[in-house]
């Protein structure tokens, strides 16, 4: 527990002052990891009374990893779920108890099995293709931008079509994610203001009525071609059909769709778009940025490109070798030890569970931490920052991840949470690094990317590129990432 503690307000002030050395508008994770500093066990608790229940911290692996035994059974605390369910307009494999959580996790596994995400490969390169359009346009205006709308675009959901125009049920998840809150001490102004909750429900209308016929469209499609086996992988598809061959296994031959069948498809359909945009398009611009500043690696990504893809840059030559052969997305070691090192630097979400009398944790010496009425909060900045797992952790250093076993810089087991582990880890991730990966190998070699904000910005760690914790559900890019976009001179 942080020695300095105040009868009324618990930990807050020393929390405040651990946020204060970092820009007003840095994520919290910031305060959290500088604090972490002086716990070397890495768990501490936090009182954050009269707001909330004490913060049990986690920054260090043997306690996230006794606690990933239990993820699948610990909810999130009740001022977590209910932001979440405003969210996606109802309870999602997020918020849902074990039981429910396990009949939609095993519904939509196949979706995201490495199998079929490696077929949809060519899908996500042609979208990949239309951000890169994009790009060159921003490049022949030579005006700065902010990426990050533009990459959430690209990763909010690439069936939509939203990259070529405002989709409205793209717009309402972005309008809906800036008006939830997970803090009314943090976010008084949101919470306070008279126009939120009309947003909040005309966003769930919209919700209901564009998700809502999509789902009716797609039922009727499926219904009519569906036999005795599962055949679809796509998501939607794939969630009908096994909700209509489980109907017609029970001797009912589904017209229209239960209800609640439908109210929960609906919710699990946003929280899939909300869960994977943001931290995707923060991750594409965190990675762009630090290879931006760091351009002695630019060279060695180049032509691990060149050699897996040919020299060929144009979009359409790397999209039909991915349409070809998308296993060569897997020869990728310094694209993906770049996008490993981004997540490590600047993860953009982390996990929250309510404690139980039956969990208690263990710091590095072995001390039990009980967890009944606390909310373990498992922080992946102050983790990932710790010197204790990562020599030179404040350093953008991809070799870390091409070190062997026994390398001073050889990544400690455990140590990297992005994704989180356990039974509720993310089930997107295979589908981000494709994503991702996709992203640097399309866009590396021909475009240069210059980091655009002013002289007397702040910095963090030396950079002026963090995770801000101002908008959206997790972290976002400093000021969207404001940057130029030229063309690469390359000979
Ligand atoms: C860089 C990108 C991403 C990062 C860093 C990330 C991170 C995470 C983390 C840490 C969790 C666990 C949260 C918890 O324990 O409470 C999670 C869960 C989840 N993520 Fe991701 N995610 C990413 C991309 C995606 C994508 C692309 C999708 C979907 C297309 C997705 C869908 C989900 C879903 C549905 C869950 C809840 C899983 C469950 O409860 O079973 N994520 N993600």
């Amino acid at each position: 527990m942080p020695s300095e503690h105040s009868l009324f307000w618990g930990h807050l002030p020393q929390m405040a002052k651990a946020q204060k050395a970092f820009p007003a508008t840095a994520s919290h994770d910031y305060g959290i990891a500088a604090l972490a500093k002086t716990f070397t066990n890495g768990v501490f608790i936090i009182d954050t009374w009269p707001f909330s229940l004490p913060l049990l911290v986690i920054s260090t692996p043997t306690a996230a990893n006794a606690l990933q035994k239990h993820s699948a059974s610990l909810v999130k605390p009740d001022d977590v779920n209910a932001p979440l369910n405003t969210l996606s307009a109802g309870p999602s494999m997020m918020t849902m108890p074990e039981d429910q959580w396990k009949q939609w996790r095993v519904l939509f596994n196949p979706s995201f099995s490495i199998t079929y995400l490696t077929q949809l490969a060519p899908t996500v390169a042609s979208e990949v293709s239309i951000f890169c359009e994009k790009l060159r346009a921003v490049a022949r205006e030579g005006k700065v931008i902010q990426l990050e709308p533009l990459a959430s675009r690209l990763t909010i959901d690439v069936p939509m079509g939203h990259q070529h125009q405002d989709h409205p049920i793209a717009a309402t998840i972005r309008s809906q994610a800036k008006w939830i809150s997970f803090s009314p001490i943090v976010e008084p102004w949101t919470v306070l203001n008279p126009k939120r909750p009309f947003i909040l429900w005309n966003n769930n209308r919209l919700f209901k009525k564009y998700i809502g016929a999509v789902i009716d469209k797609r039922f009727a499609e499926v219904e009519a071609a569906t036999h005795e086996k599962p055949k679809a992988k796509a998501l939607l598809p794939a969630a009908l059909e096994s909700y209509i061959i489980d109907a017609r296994e029970n001797g009912v031959s589904p017209a229209c769709l239960d209800p609640s069948f439908k109210s929960s498809l609906l919710s699990n359909l946003i929280i899939f778009m909300v869960a994977g945009h943001e931290t995707s398009s923060t991750t594409i611009c965190m990675c762009l940025n630090s290879l931006a500043t760091n351009p002695e690696y630019l060279p060695r990504i180049r032509a691990e490109h060149d050699a897996v893809f040919g020299t060929n840059i144009s979009t359409a030559h790397i999209m039909s070798i991915v349409q070809q052969e998308p296993e060569r997305l897997n020869q990728l070691p310094l694209t993906l030890a770049v996008i490993k090192e981004t997540l490590r630097l600047y993860p953009p979400v982390s996990g929250i569970r309510m404690g139980t009398p039956e969990v208690s944790l263990p710091d590095d010496s072995g001390k039990l931490f009980p967890t009944d009425g606390v909310k373990i909060w498992t922080n992946h900045t102050s983790m990932h920052l710790n010197e204790k797992y990562w020599p030179e952790a404040e350093r953008f250093l991809p070799d870390r991840w091409l070190a062997k076993e026994g390398d001073r810089l050889y990544p400690t087991k455990g140590a990297w949470r992005p994704f989180e582990h356990g039974g509720r880890n993310c089930i997107g991730q295979a589908l981000a690094l494709i994503e991702l990966k996709l992203v640097l190998v399309m866009t590396l070699r021909e475009f240069v990317f210059e980091p655009a904000y002013a002289e007397d910005d702040r910095e963090i760690f030396g950079r002026k590129a963090w995770v801000s914790g101002s908008q959206g559900v997790g972290g976002t890019p400093n000021q969207e990432y404001p940057v130029r976009v030229r063309f690469a001179n390359r000979t």
